[in-house]
């Protein structure tokens, strides 16, 4: 299966869970880099992202290397802003057409409950919730790596082993 797994993080632990994604599934991994760095500390870490995402702003991104039409799978991680996809990856988005591109989707959050961050990214793919395969994860840098390796793994396996459906999330 040609993949990739195309990510954002501000914190890593997105990262950690793309990279382990990645090497599962033999995928490209390519990260998503806005020009300019969002806040990493305080109170304005969650007003500067938290209003962006809100507004589904797209902020600016450095090029992506990427080419959906010679892929069997996309999957996009990320983690939910204020409820909603980090505002990145609507950068992203705008940039990349990966409508005829099958989708999954693996969002970090802190509270584990990424539901309405995945009918966000639903509404911008143009995919119904139930076509979108989802592994939400609870800051996946904090788990420990046997815990994570398992999830990511068992969802790795869920992707190879299916050409579409969705997941629990
Ligand atoms: C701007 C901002 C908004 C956030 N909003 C939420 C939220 O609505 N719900 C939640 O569970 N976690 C929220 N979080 C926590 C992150 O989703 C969580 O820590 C995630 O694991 C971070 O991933 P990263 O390290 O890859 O950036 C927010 C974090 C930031 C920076």
């Amino acid at each position: 299966m040609r993949a990739a797994v195309v990510y954002y993080s501000l914190e890593g632990n997105t990262r950690a869970a793309a990279e382990r994604l990645a090497k599962r599934l033999g995928a490209k991994l390519v990260e998503v880099k806005t020009t300019k760095a969002y806040p990493t500390k305080g109170l304005r870490k969650f007003l500067v992202g938290g209003k962006d995402s809100m507004a589904s702003s797209t902020p600016p991104i450095e090029p992506v290397d990427l080419d959906p039409a010679s892929l069997d799978l996309v999957v996009l991680a990320l983690p939910m802003w204020a409820g909603k996809a980090a505002a990145p990856i609507n950068s992203l988005l705008k940039k990349v057409n990966l409508s005829g591109t099958r989708v999954a989707l693996m969002v970090s959050s802190a509270s584990g409950d990424a539901s309405s961050c995945v009918a966000d990214l639903a509404g911008k793919l143009g995919a119904k919730v139930a076509d979108l395969p989802v592994l939400s994860l609870t800051n996946p840098g904090k788990m420990d790596a046997a815990s994570l390796g398992a999830k990511v793994d068992g969802f790795a396996s869920s992707l190879e082993g299916s050409t579409g459906g969705g997941g629990a999330f």
